[in-house]
């Protein structure tokens, strides 16, 4: 086991484009080495903003041509405790940029909130996805989920997926996802846990802008280690894909 926090060397890009772009270049080295090797992409997305610009890419002909979507499944790192049909709704904003303009078999997708019933209980939810993730995936030795390739991004404060700092989640290690309350709105979310995120095969860490540049700097100094993501141990690969102006802040 790692004992590093998760930081390794970041690729830098010089915008917002060329950033999206060489995440959808990882995104797709990624699920052709997967289905090459296994026949299976098991991706789990991330919410949030960032990431919607690279959704919208893996859209395009581009890129979508050369995806075999009937071997991948698509999962998420966390939601909103809202209906898929919420302008919040983490799932919302993945059907609307990707699925709604590719071919991925309609029972791939696998939101963690699928109805307005499982908003009204996310406990309901959370245990649903918890037994999906030991079903459907593949298993570590210690029986946790491993994901071919886990999408993050990182709040200002230091979270990632739905882990917020002190956080009871940030402990958990027997369930797979879980409900967590945040100061955050919507309050509710359901997130994967740690040992879910640190079996993964790889971890991408997609971060932009500006209002991230104080935080990056934090993780990449090591002088925080009680930030959820620092707290991470991943095993696999870990990858930073940071804009010019989230890495504002890194010396060197
Ligand atoms: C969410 C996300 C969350 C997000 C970070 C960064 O539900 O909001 O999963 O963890 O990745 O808050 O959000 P931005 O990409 O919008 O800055």
């Amino acid at each position: 086991m790692n004992d590093q926090a998760p930081v390794s060397t970041p690729e830098i890009l010089p915008s917002r484009a060329e950033l999206t772009m060489q995440a959808a270049r990882h995104w797709l080295t990624a699920c052709e080495a997967s289905i090459a090797a296994r026949d299976a992409f098991h991706c789990a997305l991330a919410g949030g903003g960032t990431p919607r610009q690279l959704y919208r890419c893996l859209a395009t002909p581009w890129a979508a041509d050369r995806i075999e979507w009937s071997r991948v499944w698509l999962y998420q790192s966390d939601e909103r405790v809202v209906p898929p049909e919420d302008p919040l709704s983490n799932w919302g904003m993945i059907r609307h940029e990707l699925l709604d303009r590719v071919p991925l078999p309609p029972d791939h997708g696998h939101p963690m909130i699928p109805n307005a019933g499982a908003a009204g209980d996310p406990e309901g939810a959370a245990a649903r996805y918890d037994a999906l993730l030991r079903t459907r995936l593949p298993q570590a030795e210690d029986g946790a989920p491993v994901f071919d390739l886990i999408l993050l991004g990182v709040g200002s404060d230091g979270h990632t997926a739905s882990l917020f700092p002190g956080s009871p989640a940030l402990e958990e290690r027997s369930r797979y996802a879980v409900t967590v309350e945040t100061t955050a709105v919507p309050t509710q979310r359901i997130t994967l846990t740690p040992p879910v995120i640190e079996s993964a095969r790889e971890v991408i860490f997609l971060v932009a802008g500006e209002e991230k540049a104080e935080i990056v700097a934090r993780l990449f100094s090591g002088g925080d280690p009680d930030l959820p993501v620092a707290r991470l141990r991943p095993v696999g690969r870990v990858r930073w894909l940071l804009d010019a102006a989230a890495a504002a802040g890194l010396s060197g």
